[in-house]
């Protein structure tokens, strides 16, 4: 069964015990999405002009997503770099500056959304066939996982052609990206496992936000199968981060800071794509 939790459960912790190199987080994690509308109505999405254009303005503020239990692990200090290169009014515990006004002002068009989509799967594709392939044994641990999202955006991408959009060719975003893991993953596993890290968690959370934002102002509400999983979400999250945890214990302290330093290319390249939405 699909996973059915809402935002405001899927995303909790506490306690979380940090290594000493990352500063515990101090206050409540807890993020929503203040949206404006410039169109004063929605309409059904079968006459949904493509060029009507809303206001999604991400902000930092509510009770959306509670604390989570302890985690521990690597993954808490990838989690950690994460969470800082966010902007302020992204997440709680970001600390970055927003570039620009202090919120993040988003005019979504169905076009873009595809854009951003096509690209998505482009990465995903890539990332589960490198998965598959396994040229580091140890990315065969990653294999079925339950977050692989490749199918549910094929799903959503053919629901689109069904309502008659036509499905754009992948991106120079996607492309660069997709390219880029290819080659990180012959060459250097711990650099391709933050790309993994980040990409499939992230997705599950300010991802999973913006879809179901997006959705409630240009596709009213449809809820796309790039925003469901199988089962329990956050079952499926542990099990991640547990294999995370036992690959990365083999990691020397310089092979995981490797690893910690390529989460900003992480950010770039997924910044990118995510951009593609308001394009
Ligand atoms: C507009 C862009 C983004 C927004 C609004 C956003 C928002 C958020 C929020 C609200 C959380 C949850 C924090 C919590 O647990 O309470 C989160 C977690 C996270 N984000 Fe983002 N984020 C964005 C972009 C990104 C990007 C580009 C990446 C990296 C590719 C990223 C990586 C992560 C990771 C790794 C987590 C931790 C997930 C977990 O612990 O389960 N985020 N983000």
């Amino acid at each position: 069964m699909a996973s059915t939790l809402p935002l405001s459960q899927s995303h909790s912790f506490s306690s979380i015990k940090l290594p000493n190199r990352v500063p515990k987080p101090t206050s409540a994690p807890s993020s929503c999405f203040l949206l404006s509308k410039k169109s004063s109505s929605l309409s059904p999405q079968l006459s949904l002009s493509s060029t009507r254009r809303y206001t999604v303005v991400v902000a930092a503020t509510t009770t959306e997503m509670p604390k989570k239990q302890s985690k521990g692990g690597f993954v808490d200090e990838m989690r950690a770099v994460a969470m800082k290169l966010h902007t302020r009014d992204q997440a709680r515990e970001g600390e970055k500056e927003p570039e620009g006004p202090p919120v993040v002002k988003w005019e979504p068009t169905i076009n873009g959304y595809l854009r951003f989509l096509v690209d998505s799967k482009l990465v995903y594709d890539t990332l589960e066939a490198i998965v598959e392939k396994a040229p580091h044994p140890s990315y065969a641990e990653f294999r079925n996982t339950g977050l692989e999202r490749s199918e549910a955006l094929k799903k959503d991408l053919e629901w689109f052609k069904e309502q008659g959009h036509e499905i754009p060719e992948p991106s120079s975003p996607g492309i660069s990206y997709a390219r880029y893991l290819e080659e990180l993953a012959e060459k250097d596993p711990q650099a391709f496992i933050c790309h993994f890290y980040n990409t499939y968690f992230a997705h599950t959370a300010g991802g999973r936000m913006i879809g179901k934002k997006v959705a409630e102002m240009i596709l009213d509400k449809k809820e796309l199968e790039f925003y469901k999983w199988e089962g329990n979400l956050s079952k499926l999250l542990q099990n991640v981060r547990d294999k995370l945890n036992e690959v990365a214990a083999n990691w020397s302290r310089e092979e995981k800071d490797h690893c910690l330093e390529e989460t900003e290319k992480s950010f770039k390249y997924s910044g990118e794509i995510l951009r593609l939405i308001l394009s």
